[in-house]
């Protein structure tokens, strides 16, 4: 299930560490996927078949460990945050009507948009209800304002919606929420179960958001330079469905007038049936857009490694780095 991510021998010992606690965390969300209504279990039951990467419960296990052995309240924050990644990726493709996830049909696909949007709020809220069995209001606060960060990070990017006239500010405004908050939040409630002080979390928060900045930087690149089939989604997608991310805003900034006017057929059309998905390609590459987003990728990992390099050397300080190095290496 994890091997997609492991492509690096640090990646590798990374996961290695956590693996008997994930293997918990996902024996928890199994136990936690039943419902008394049987579609809503085969939903997620076909969610948690359907694999991904389980970065997010790494990283918050990774950031307890920095304090000492991982204990049941981070193996439950870890399932909870699994479970809210999965939640806003139902909501998500329900949003841009993707057509697969994970290399599997979305659930919007097998079950509609109806079904799915119940399915999503159904898991969110269980979500919730497990972490509200820790009894700590300090979770539910970074819990609650994680979802309203990442709702507004979504409403955001659907008002911007084929506009070509975003800014960087406006795409990194967006990407702060509907990504790099969940990963600050890993990072924060992986403190809290590992004891540490208010201002160490707010670092380690800091480091993590720092970490969802490139890894959504990243997750926009390759959806101009990988495929469906080592992505598990379409590539192509985000200028089909008229997001214009950080690579075509650098894009855009030096395209001639007609490389313009080819960028907003594909947003107006919504299909490559005119302007060859290639041919965006290659507009983004002689406009040097894929190198400089990859520059400012490595500037946001730069600013996590240097904020990691504070804590004391050990085991999980250095799988917190191979996961910061692996973000900008990795290919799906
Ligand atoms: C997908 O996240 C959503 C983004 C923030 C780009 P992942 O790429 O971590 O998805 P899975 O969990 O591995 O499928
Ligand atoms: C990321 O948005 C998903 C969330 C943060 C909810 P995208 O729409 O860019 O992600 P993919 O490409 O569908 O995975
Ligand atoms: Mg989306
Ligand atoms: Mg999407």
């Amino acid at each position: 299930m994890f091997s997609k991510i492991r492509q690096s021998i640090g990646a590798r010992e990374a996961f290695d560490l956590v693996q008997a606690d994930l293997r918990e965390v996902e024996r928890e969300i199994s136990v936690e996927s039943v419902a008394s209504v049987e579609a809503i279990t085969t939903i997620n039951q076909y969610l948690q078949a359907g694999g991904g990467k389980r970065l997010r419960p790494v990283l918050l296990l990774l950031c307890t460990k920095l304090f000492g052995p991982a204990n049941d309240t981070a193996r439950r924050l870890a399932a909870v945050v699994e479970m809210i990644h999965t939640a806003t990726l139902v909501h998500d493709d329900v949003i841009d009507v993707a057509k697969s996830r994970r290399g599997r049909p979305s659930t919007n696909v097998v079950w509609g948009n109806h079904i799915s949007v119940l399915a999503g709020d159904w898991l969110y809220m269980q979500a919730f209800q497990v972490a509200l069995r820790e009894r700590n209001f300090h979770i539910l606060d970074v819990l609650i304002s994680l979802t309203q960060a990442m709702v507004e990070g979504e409403l955001l990017q659907l008002e911007r919606l084929r506009r070509i006239d975003i800014t960087e500010a406006d795409y990194m405004e967006l990407i702060d929420r509907k990504t790099a908050s969940l990963f600050s939040a890993c990072a924060c409630l992986g403190s809290i179960a590992g004891g540490a002080d208010e201002a160490t979390e707010s670092v380690l928060g800091d480091f993590a958001w720092n970490l969802g900045m490139a890894f959504q930087l990243v997750d926009d690149i390759l959806d101009y330079t990988s495929t469906e089939k080592i992505l598990g989604k379409p590539s192509g997608n985000d200028l089909r469905e008229g997001k214009v991310t950080l690579p075509m805003i650098y894009a855009l900034e030096t395209a001639s007038a007609e490389e313009r006017a080819l960028v907003e057929t594909v947003m107006a059309d919504g299909t490559y049936e005119e302007v060859p998905f290639m041919r965006v390609v290659q507009i983004l590459e002689q406009n040097r857009a894929i190198e400089r987003s990859y520059e400012r990728a490595h500037a946001f990992t730069q600013t996590a490694l240097a904020t990691i390099a504070n804590f004391p050397q050990s085991a999980a300080q250095r799988a917190l780095r191979s996961i910061v190095e692996l973000v900008t290496e990795r290919h799906s």
